[in-house]
């Protein structure tokens, strides 16, 4: 097996949305530490601060960018700044994203499923073709977004929320499709329950039953831990996964087996 040397990612830019904590943040961090510039995006301006700090004490380049992701012409100007600031955009994360508390399909407020829409799908597409035009016009570069495995198989109490994932799946493989021969790879990772603030929510809003069936749905038995992402992530974003494209890497502890 061959292990990422630890100056991979020198001179090189990733764009991260929805930065703040959880796995973003952890991804953010693992990066700088192997040299990339790191523009991070959120909503959550104070929580941002703590992972910015976090990333400068590595000695990394890093710019905050304040972005809602849903808004078109937020996300123009970040990947505008982001050029501006590095030059280029070698890696996009498209990690930014809401659930909500589970409950059965035909009690779910529709605005709860139209923002888990406008934020995990047109999200992620706006980024998506924003990061497109970039790469392009650069002659090359490589999109990862967060799905999960809810956008793999069914979710039950949260259908909003796999709706959306299994629409960012198949948007991932038909870019990659279409991008492939312009030197632009497209792939997704697909988690299942990791110990983030969004599981925490989710699990502050079960019972001990609840909560003890989302952690024994694995069979590691346990939650997954936002590291074991980043490191997915990483490897993903590095030129030694560069025969994968349209790919959705399942990071389950085995659930999906
Ligand atoms: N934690 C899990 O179990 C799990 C499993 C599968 C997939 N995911 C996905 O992983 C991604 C990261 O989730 P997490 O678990 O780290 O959750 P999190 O809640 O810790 O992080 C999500 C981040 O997105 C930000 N965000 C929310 N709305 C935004 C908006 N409109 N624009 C920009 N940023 C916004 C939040 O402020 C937060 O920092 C999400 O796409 C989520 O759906 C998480």
């Amino acid at each position: 097996m061959q292990v990422l040397n630890t100056q991979a990612f020198v001179g090189k830019t990733i764009l991260i949305t929805g930065g703040a904590g959880g796995i973003g943040a952890q991804t953010a961090l693992s990066l700088a530490k192997l040299g990339a510039n790191i523009v991070l995006s959120d909503i959550d301006d104070d929580a941002v601060q703590v992972t910015m700090g976090h990333l400068i004490e590595t000695g990394a380049k890093a710019l905050y960018v304040h972005t809602d992701v849903s808004d078109v012409e937020q996300v123009s100007a970040l990947f505008t700044q982001a050029v501006e600031a590095f030059g280029r955009i070698d890696v996009v994360l498209n990690n930014a994203g809401v659930e909500y508390a589970p409950t059965p399909t035909h009690l779910t407020d529709d605005d709860l499923f139209l923002t888990n829409i406008d934020i995990n799908l047109k999200g992620v597409w706006y980024c998506v073709k924003a990061a497109l035009n970039i790469m392009l016009a650069q002659k090359g570069g490589q999109i990862i977004n967060v799905a999960s495995v809810a956008g793999l198989r069914s979710a039950p109490l949260i259908s909003g929320y796999s709706a959306t994932k299994h629409a960012v799946v198949g948007l991932t493989k038909s870019v990659a499709v279409e991008y492939a021969r312009a030197n632009i790879r497209v792939n997704a990772v697909c988690p299942s329950f990791i110990d983030t603030p969004m599981v925490q929510r989710t699990l502050a809003h079960m019972d001990e039953r609840g909560q003890k069936s989302i952690i024994g749905a694995s069979p590691m038995k346990r939650l997954g831990q936002p590291q074991e992402i980043a490191n997915a992530i990483v490897w993903l974003a590095s030129d030694e996964s560069s025969f994968m494209n349209g790919h959705c890497l399942t990071l389950d502890g085995g659930m999906l087996a």
